[in-house]
């Protein structure tokens, strides 16, 4: 079983992010999980916390999450053409200190996927991220595309997929996914 961790990237309830991560747990090959990490409760990156309490509780879960795992999917919005503010500063404590950046992300499978209300899909998000990722010496996932585009008409209002056309290319995503992770790829 391949065993896979999504974390959206962003905190509201009804999130499309967090939606479309919700779609790709149904539409996984059989072989393979996928298991919704979540940001809240992770404090803004601050020097003289980590110095005085050390890495918070939230963000080691994470890591550990994050070690455990055969691959990590990111689900990203687009703010201001670039990466949200929210999921940078998670990915800033996940690097924290800095020796637990081999055990978190080195040579982790990521993929990259996000859903906007925009027309362009978040693909400006999802290159601003790529040498975040780099940084941080993951194995970057570049078979597949995931974009969906004015997503807000993609899901009901209880955030279920209601795209046939998108489900369809979150599951040969996914599938694309999993056989990297696994190396069959
Ligand atoms: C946005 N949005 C947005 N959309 C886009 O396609 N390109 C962009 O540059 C931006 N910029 C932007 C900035 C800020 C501050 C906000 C709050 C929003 C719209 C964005 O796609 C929309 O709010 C999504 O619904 C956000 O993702 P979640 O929260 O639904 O996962």
């Amino acid at each position: 079983m391949t065993k896979l961790l999504g974390i959206p990237g962003s905190l509201r309830s009804g999130s499309l992010n967090l939606a479309m991560l919700a779609a790709a747990a149904g539409l996984v090959p059989e072989n393979a999980s996928l298991e919704i990490a979540t940001l809240h409760g992770i404090p803004l990156y601050d020097g003289d916390l980590e110095t005085d309490q050390g890495v918070p509780a939230t963000v080691v879960r994470l890591q550990d999450s994050i070690a455990a795992a055969d691959g990590l999917v990111i689900a990203t919005p687009e703010y201001n053409n670039s990466i949200p503010g929210v999921l940078k500063n998670a990915t800033d404590w996940l690097s924290r200190p800095p020796d637990q950046i081999k055990r978190v992300f080195h040579r982790k499978p990521v993929a990259i996927m996000g859903a906007s209300t925009g027309g362009f899909g978040t693909v400006l998000a999802q290159t601003a991220w790529l040498p975040v990722f780099k940084a941080l010496g993951a194995r970057y996932w570049s078979g597949g595309r995931l974009m969906a585009a004015r997503a807000g008409q993609s899901f009901d209002e209880s955030g279920a997929l209601v795209d046939l056309e998108l489900g369809e290319r979150i599951r040969q995503f996914m599938a694309g996914f999993v056989e990297f992770a696994t190396g069959e790829s």
